[in-house]
């Protein structure tokens, strides 16, 4: 039997593999999983035991508990600068979940979205899933991993439906500047297209940055889907919790979507996350201590690739990934990621599996402790100084 084109058309993760091969080693030094090392904060983690035993066992509204979207369009208005109202607020199962059905509400078969690369892998697979092209821009480091605003013009054509942007990246580290932001927003409105913005690690800020959010900007909130989460944020990844702040057409469309496939997001996820919201203070504390600890880390792994021959690294400024170039060490990213894995029980990721500009870039995830760090490196080091 036939299924599914659009499923042919998905390629399995490049990340997998790789893990999966390093599932059979001991002694193995890990920069490859995306995920914050932290358990989620005590006092979330609490009220979600209370809510089991509160009986917060049942369906939820569609979109999300009220008093949760209350509490979360009271942070957007009021952190994010966008200026919406509890009814604009849907809450789903992760942002991977909000991601697709962000693709299914504005794709019809064969339309395009503009998407980075090197980018989140999900981003190209969910657009093809949904019956969309993704068409992709190229992140380039000699410009700092930042959009080329002319090259952005080129590639709309009459079947760009979006524009996809993430800041703090993933697998770059980097923060779309201000001026680019801006004139994304300009091309947005200009064209009529929406921008759907990946703001998942909003909270994890190097070097005193501030988190801007393009739904700030005169005339983007109808235009734009924002995406929020708390697996990055809260350290919530198992969760799956996030949320969208959508223009007001799209509400009750989205609705629909999530009325017929995750029906609402996890009831007992949804209290914890809300006593999280509530106790702003004390969350906001240990939100810092994480931030504080990923800088500290990623100063470690900068350094000490930086030391590297063949390794240049610039300095994340979010999330908690490095992008390092490796091409003067002469093999591709794939051929390198293999001969750590093999030779050095150092597992990292082929810039290739977040698009083909990913070319010549490892992806080193720094959420891990600052010890392993250190080791990880020596091993890098030692490891190649033997090819
Ligand atoms: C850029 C980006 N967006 C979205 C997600 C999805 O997060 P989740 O589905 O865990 O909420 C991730 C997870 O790694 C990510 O890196």
């Amino acid at each position: 039997m036939e299924l599914n084109k659009n499923l042919s058309k998905v390629k399995p993760s490049g990340i997998r593999k790789l893990f999966d091969l390093a599932q059979n080693r001991k002694d193995i030094i890990s920069f490859g999983i995306g995920e914050p090392d932290f358990i989620t904060p005590d006092h979330v983690r609490e009220a979600a035991k209370q809510a089991i035993d509160d009986g917060y066992t049942r369906y939820t509204p569609n979109a999300g508990f009220r008093d949760l979207r209350e509490a979360l369009a009271q942070k957007l208005r009021e952190e994010n600068n966008i200026p919406v109202k509890a009814e604009e607020v849907i809450v789903t199962a992760g942002g991977t979940q909000a991601l697709f059905s962000a693709f299914y509400a504005l794709l019809n078969p064969g339309e395009e979205i503009i998407v980075p690369d090197p980018g989140f892998l999900v981003y190209g697979s969910q657009i093809l899933l949904a019956g969309g092209n993704p068409v992709f821009l190229p992140l380039r480091e000699e410009n700092d991993f930042q959009i080329d605003i002319d090259e952005l013009k080129r590639l709309i054509t009459p079947k760009t439906k979006a524009i996809l942007i993430n800041s703090p990246s993933n697998p770059t580290g980097m923060l779309i500047k201000e001026e680019v932001l801006r004139e994304i927003a300009n091309i947005a409105l200009e064209n009529n297209l929406m921008v759907i913005s990946d703001e998942l690690y909003e909270d994890i800020l190097f070097d005193g940055r501030k988190h801007i959010s393009i739904a700030s900007f005169p005339d983007m909130k109808e235009k734009t889907i924002s995406i929020f989460g708390f697996s990055k944020s809260y350290a919530m990844t198992g969760w799956r919790l996030a949320y969208f702040a959508l223009p007001e057409n799209l509400i009750s469309e989205m609705i629909k979507i999530q009325q017929n496939t995750a029906v609402c997001p996890n009831s007992v996820t949804q209290r914890a996350a809300l006593y999280g919201l509530l106790h702003k203070e004390e969350t906001k504390l240990v939100i810092e201590d994480m931030r504080r600890a990923y800088q500290k880390r990623r100063d470690i792994l900068v350094k000490g690739l930086n030391e590297i021959e063949g390794i240049r690294c610039l300095a994340p400024e979010g999330a908690f990934y490095a992008f390092p170039n490796i091409t003067a060490i002469g093999k591709s990213s794939e051929e390198l990621s293999m001969h750590l894995l093999d030779q050095c029980g150092v597992v990292t990721v082929p810039g290739t599996a977040f698009g083909e500009y990913g070319e010549g870039y490892l992806r080193f995830s720094f959420a891990t402790s600052a010890e392993l760090i250190e080791k990880g490196v020596a091993k890098i080091k030692e490891g190649l100084a033997k090819l």
